[in-house]
């Protein structure tokens, strides 16, 4: 696949239907089961834009009516690796429109003191080299996590890559960009900044205790 965003870049999906969606679950009142809900919403269009530009392949089917020349997707098949566990939010949504790929798992969590991104979990598909993978995680804030992952999913021979998330920090898409200049970044929104705790303002909080109502 060609991405609409070159390599290197972030794409800002503006649809009004995600601002409108994202704007709903940011709200602290919003409950977790409204919040995975929206969450899940918005990944089925976000998947419906990072898959924008497969291949397709035309091939004959017949109608009721008549045989015709019909189009199908074609080319790579696809993985899609969630990063436990925030991830598991929006991997729901993009199954639901993307009910054949594959799954891959990264456990990784984030040492609150460094903010580095240590990993406890890894389980890829055996066939992610000849795969385009579509790496998932809500929050790209520091960029260690996301560059970690992407770097695992590189280590097992994958070469078409894409990262999709629901906020980045702009700090967190420089770290990530000058890492992995070849991977582009699909995401919502660009917020303002990271925090002390490397939490991103304004943001939504903690994505996975929003998601399990953990908090
Ligand atoms: N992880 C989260 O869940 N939220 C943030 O704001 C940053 C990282």
């Amino acid at each position: 696949m060609t991405s609409p965003a070159d390599a290197g870049q972030t794409l800002v999906v503006d649809h009004p239907m995600i601002q409108h969606k994202l704007t709903l679950m940011r709200r602290t009142k919003t409950a977790a089961n409204e919040f995975r809900l929206l969450l899940r919403e918005i990944s089925m269009l976000l998947a419906y834009e990072v898959t924008r530009d497969m291949p397709m392949e035309m091939v004959e089917i017949e109608t009721p009516l008549a045989k015709m020349m019909a189009p199908v997707v074609a080319g790579k098949k696809l993985c899609l690796v969630s990063v436990l566990r925030a991830g598991g939010g929006i991997l729901e949504g993009m199954l639901d429109i993307l009910p054949a790929a594959r799954v891959g798992h990264i456990g990784l969590y984030r040492d609150p003191v460094s903010l580095a991104a240590v990993e406890y979990y890894l389980k890829l598909p055996r066939d992610i080299s000849e795969r385009t993978a579509i790496v998932l995680d809500p929050m790209l804030a520091t960029g260690n996590s996301a560059a970690a992952a992407v770097a695992e999913v590189k280590a097992a021979g994958c070469q078409s890559i894409r990262f999709v998330c629901l906020i980045a920090a702009p700090e967190g898409l420089k770290t990530f960009h000058e890492v992995h200049p070849d991977v582009p970044v699909y995401t919502a929104a660009i917020d303002s900044h990271l925090n002390e705790h490397g939490y991103i303002v304004p943001g939504i909080g903690d994505a996975g205790d929003r998601i399990f109502g953990t908090k």
